[in-house]
């Protein structure tokens, strides 16, 4: 771990022009910098790096950090990495903190691990190339497939012999511990006796990103009904299954450059297109793609093509992932092998040029595939065809980052077209799942909560709201975010004599009672932690830079929000609801005004007026989020009222209704604004 000392350092030298400055052209706009986007395509920059708020947004595709997490995005660096690369920049000397004895031993089992994976990677290189038995069954068999001595060097492959113990024996003799050999899974116990585990069998090193070993697939040499195909390293510390990519060492170069991920299946796919040089391609190991494999991918590119057999089984594992994969925003393609073979062997029966010429002309769009299929599956049976429908606007409604949108509004249409059904019920009907997963997954409520709300939609939708009013009900984010806002840009400025600003917050929400956002209460509980522990170091920059990406985001789109965000808000309660404008936007646009006037004495007045405006910032901005929660509460309330009740609901809530409309009206007077409808 990195001292919080250096870390310091690291952040009180770091300058974000500087860094991002490196590798992003840009020039200077007034008191921003501006220049093309390293994340997306584009002619004109839209990429936007403010040095006073050490922050960088995107307009065009929306991303935004801070220096840390470009260097993650960009040079795909862990946390670590990145303050690692910030220091060696800054010629600042790293100081480790104290691990705990846990942690100490931990990483000591890990390292040990790899050091135990790279012995044996050496030594089954070893006994292929140099042994009798390894040339004339593992290098033959090798040979017979195909694979040139150039890629069998290139990714480590290997052999193990028949012999029980031949690995066993050198490990024991190198002082490896029994206990770490049976974790890699190199060295099993049978009958009280540690033995190989791999014998006769051909062997593929497995790579992490940066080429360490993480474990090993063993392949037998004929296929034999008792024993598996493969033999794979059993979940360890470093081997987790889930998080492999298998090729991404020597993959991600060509992804870069080519941007675009191709998927298949096997080991020898990749190992055969490699040899064809097609070099930007990694493997799945066989079962479906798992949510932190595509998460993966999305770090390499956005762009990913799924190569599989077309045997009905191949199908089946490729459509399984790809809810999951619009959900990153990925853009997904396919391509189907035919006859039965797999990449490997039809790179080798056609050749490398015909090979990439079939991928790119046989690239379907995954979302109409998956149309495809299913409605040759329906047949003119139309309650399946029904289905096919509510399928496929689920589909399309899990691509649903704002960036994203024109895709989904194409895929919406083209759709439609294939269906043969209405356009604009489509776009109804993706919109309801999209509604319904605000409610329920996204805002991750607890399961009763969330049924709660679901019904609410459900009703919602039904009773055909006025989108204002749906508003209202499900759309409290703005406010919270806004008290977040406050929070991290006044939190630790004086209230008065007694109270910080946080303090009052804190005391006049209830600590989070009013909160929803699961996000937006993590920070809160974070800011009370650090309140208590060491409130010196906490300020803006200690959440712009936390460990923890969600926190650090969140900070980071707080402070860059209030121009779009809460001048949204604003806009839209007084479009919707009749409010007159708040009134301490009033001071701030007389004070734009002193500025462009230049007159030096009414600006004094209003850099005088700043420090109140403190208080009246956040109180507009607790009262706006409390008047909220009593017009969601009202609108709820309202809703009961039009079902059947007993006479006491009734009165319950009658009374109930008053009590909140009483509330509504002392939070608009505070706020010195009038209810005009
Ligand atoms: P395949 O059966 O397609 O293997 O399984 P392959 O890599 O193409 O091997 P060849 O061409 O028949 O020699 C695809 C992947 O599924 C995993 C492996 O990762 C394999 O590469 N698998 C398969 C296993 O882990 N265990 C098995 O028994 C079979
Ligand atoms: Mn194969």
């Amino acid at each position: 771990m990195i001292s919080q000392t250096t870390i310091q350092q690291i952040l009180g030298r770091l300058d974000i022009i500087d860094v991002v400055g490196a590798f992003v052209k840009l020039k200077r706009r007034g008191t921003n910098y501006l220049g093309l986007c390293p994340f997306h395509n584009e002619k004109t920059p839209s990429f936007t790096v403010s040095p006073a708020k050490e922050i960088y947004k995107c307009f065009g595709c929306g991303r935004s950090g801070n220096t840390i997490s470009f260097l993650m995005e960009h040079e795909k660096y862990s946390y670590v990495d990145a303050l690692k690369w910030l220091a060696n920049k800054y010629g600042i000397e790293i100081e480790e903190t104290f691990q705990s004895d846990e942690q100490r031993q931990q990483q000591q089992s890990a390292d040990s691990l790899y050091i135990i994976n790279n012995f044996a990677r050496e030594f089954f290189s070893r006994m292929l190339f140099d042994t009798e038995e390894g040339q004339d069954v593992g290098l033959a068999y090798f040979k017979e497939r195909g694979f040139r001595e150039e890629i069998i060097q290139k990714f480590q492959l290997g052999y193990s012999p028949e012999k029980r113990d031949a690995f066993t024996k050198e490990a024991l003799a190198q002082q490896y511990s029994s206990e770490s050999l049976l974790k890699t899974g190199l060295v099993v116990n049978r009958n009280e006796q540690l033995q190989d585990n791999y014998r006769g069998r051909v062997i593929f090193p497995i790579h992490n990103h940066s080429g360490k070993v993480l474990g090993f697939g063993a392949r037998i040499l004929k296929s034999n009904d008792k024993a598996p195909k493969y033999i794979n390293t059993p979940e360890n510390e470093i081997y987790i299954k889930s998080k492999i990519l298998y090729g991404s060492y020597f993959a991600r170069q060509a992804i870069d450059k080519a941007d675009e991920c191709l998927l298949v299946e096997g080991y020898t796919d990749v190992l055969s297109l490699h040899q064809a040089g097609i070099e930007n391609v990694v493997a799945s190991g066989g079962t479906s793609l798992t949510p932190d494999q595509l998460r993966l991918i999305r770090k390499y590119s956005s762009n990913l093509t799924i190569i599989y057999d077309g045997d009905a089984a191949g199908v089946k594992a490729a459509l399984r992932g790809l809810d999951l994969a619009l959900e990153e925003g990925l853009n997904v393609k396919l391509v189907l092998i035919p006859d039965k073979e797999d990449p490997d062997s039809y790179v080798n029966k056609i050749g490398a040029a015909a090979f990439t010429r079939f991928v790119e002309k046989s690239k379907k769009d995954f979302i109409l595939f998956q149309l495809e299929v299913a409605l040759k599956d329906a047949g003119s049976d139309s309650t399946k065809k029904a289905e096919v429908v509510n399928r496929m606007a689920e589909t399309i409604s899990k691509i649903n980052k704002a960036e994203d949108f024109t895709k989904q509004q194409d895929y919406i249409k083209q759709c439609s077209e294939i269906l043969k059904i209405d356009e604009g019920g489509l776009h109804t009907l993706v919109n309801k799942f999209i509604r319904d997963r605000i409610v329920t997954m996204e805002r991750k409520l607890p399961f009763e909560e969330a049924k709660h709300h679901e019904q609410n939609a459900r009703q919602a939708a039904e009773t055909n709201y006025d989108d204002a009013t749906f508003n209202l009900l499900f759309k409290d984010e703005l406010q919270e975010r806004e008290v977040a806002r406050i929070l991290l840009e006044y939190g630790t400025k004086k209230w008065n004599d007694e109270r910080l600003v946080s303090e009052y917050i804190f005391d006049e929400m209830i600590d989070e009672s009013l909160i929803d956002n699961q996000q937006v209460i993590r920070l809160i509980h974070v800011f009370k932690d650090m309140l208590q522990r060491d409130a010196g170091t906490l300020n803006k920059n200690y959440f712009v830079y936390h460990e923890d990406r969600d926190l650090s985001a969140l900070a980071v789109s707080l402070l860059n929000a209030p121009y779009e965000e809460s001048e949204h808000w604003r806009g839209e309660y007084s479009q919707s609801s009749g409010y007159t404008k708040s009134l301490f936007e009033q001071p701030y646009e007389n004070f734009i005004r002193a500025v462009a006037k230049d007159n030096e004495k009414e600006l004094m007045r209003y850099l005088k007026m700043d420090e109140d405006r403190t208080t009246e910032v956040v109180d507009s901005a607790i009262n706006y989020l409390k008047l909220r929660k009593v017009k969601r509460m009202l609108l709820e309330n309202q809703l009961d009222l039009e079902k059947p009740h007993t006479k006491e609901e009734y009165t319950m809530l009658h009374q109930t209704h008053d009590h909140l409309k009483q509330m509504e009206i002392g939070l608009t007077r505070k706020m010195g604004t009038v209810i005009i409808k």
